[in-house]
């Protein structure tokens, strides 16, 4: 599938790099410690942990890292090698790395999805009712923005995640699109606030051949 100009990697400042699968790639691999890390598994799942795997060693090679195992943290996040930051996403039809120095950034998350309604019931679930009021705002037509905004909320969890290891709520992220320069901001509200780690994140997102895209980067403070 031809892929058009900007892919993932156009999400994400210079000093970050990404990689990308659209459809199948016969060069997809898991290192042994990986294999070994993810056990008997379904073959999607086999599929998707290897690309995702594949992708971020790619990456890593862009940054001029070695290309080294990735396992599997306590809490399913990917474990990254000493100084680097980064995110792993997958959706049918798609997967992505995207990695970056830790001298660069203090985070990262990125994420993948089928550009679709989401299903009945999920916004309700994910989105408060201004987010919701604010969505129906947004100009009608061409972009399912209930799914950019259950996007957006996937990548503040993963560039959320490393720096705390706590969980977070859909309903502690107010989070608002801008349409007019596909950007996005996440604020921290209720409990969640009461931490030392940021308490707002700034993302990018895209559609781009049947998928919404989005990434969050975290300053260095
Ligand atoms: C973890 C989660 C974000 C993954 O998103 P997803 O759309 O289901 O799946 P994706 O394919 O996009 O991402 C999966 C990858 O996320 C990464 N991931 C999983 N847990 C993670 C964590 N705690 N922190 C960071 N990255 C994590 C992994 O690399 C995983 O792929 P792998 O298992 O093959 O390594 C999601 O399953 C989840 O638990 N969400 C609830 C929390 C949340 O999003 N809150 C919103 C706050 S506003």
């Amino acid at each position: 599938m031809t892929w058009p100009s900007q892919s993932i990697a156009g999400l994400l400042p210079p000093v970050a790099r990404a990689a990308q699968i659209v459809g199948r790639d016969s060069e997809v691999r898991l290192l042994p410690e990986e294999a070994a890390a993810l056990g008997r598994v379904a073959q999607d799942r086999e599929w998707e942990f290897a690309a995702g795997r594949t992708c971020a060693r790619r990456a890593m090679r862009a940054l001029g890292r070695p290309p080294s195992a990735i396992l599997i943290g306590t809490h399913r996040e990917p474990v990254w090698p000493r100084g680097v930051v980064g995110s792993i996403t997958h959706c049918r039809g798609y997967c992505a790395a995207a990695v970056a120095l830790e001298q660069d950034l203090a985070s990262l998350g990125i994420d993948g999805e089928p550009h679709d309604r989401l299903p009945a019931g999920v916004l309700h679930v994910v989105a408060g009712r201004a987010e919701v009021a604010a969505l129906d705002a947004l100009p009608r037509g061409r972009v399912h923005w209930d799914r950019v905004l259950f996007s957006a909320k996937e990548s503040v969890y993963k560039a959320w995640f490393p720096l705390t290891r706590k969980w977070l709520d859909f309903t502690d992220v107010f989070l608002t699109v801008d349409s007019s320069d596909g950007t996005f901001h996440g604020r921290l509200v209720g409990p969640a606030l009461d931490t030392t780690a940021p308490t707002g994140f700034d993302g990018r997102f895209a559609v781009r051949a049947g998928f919404v895209l989005t990434a969050v980067t975290v300053a260095r403070p």
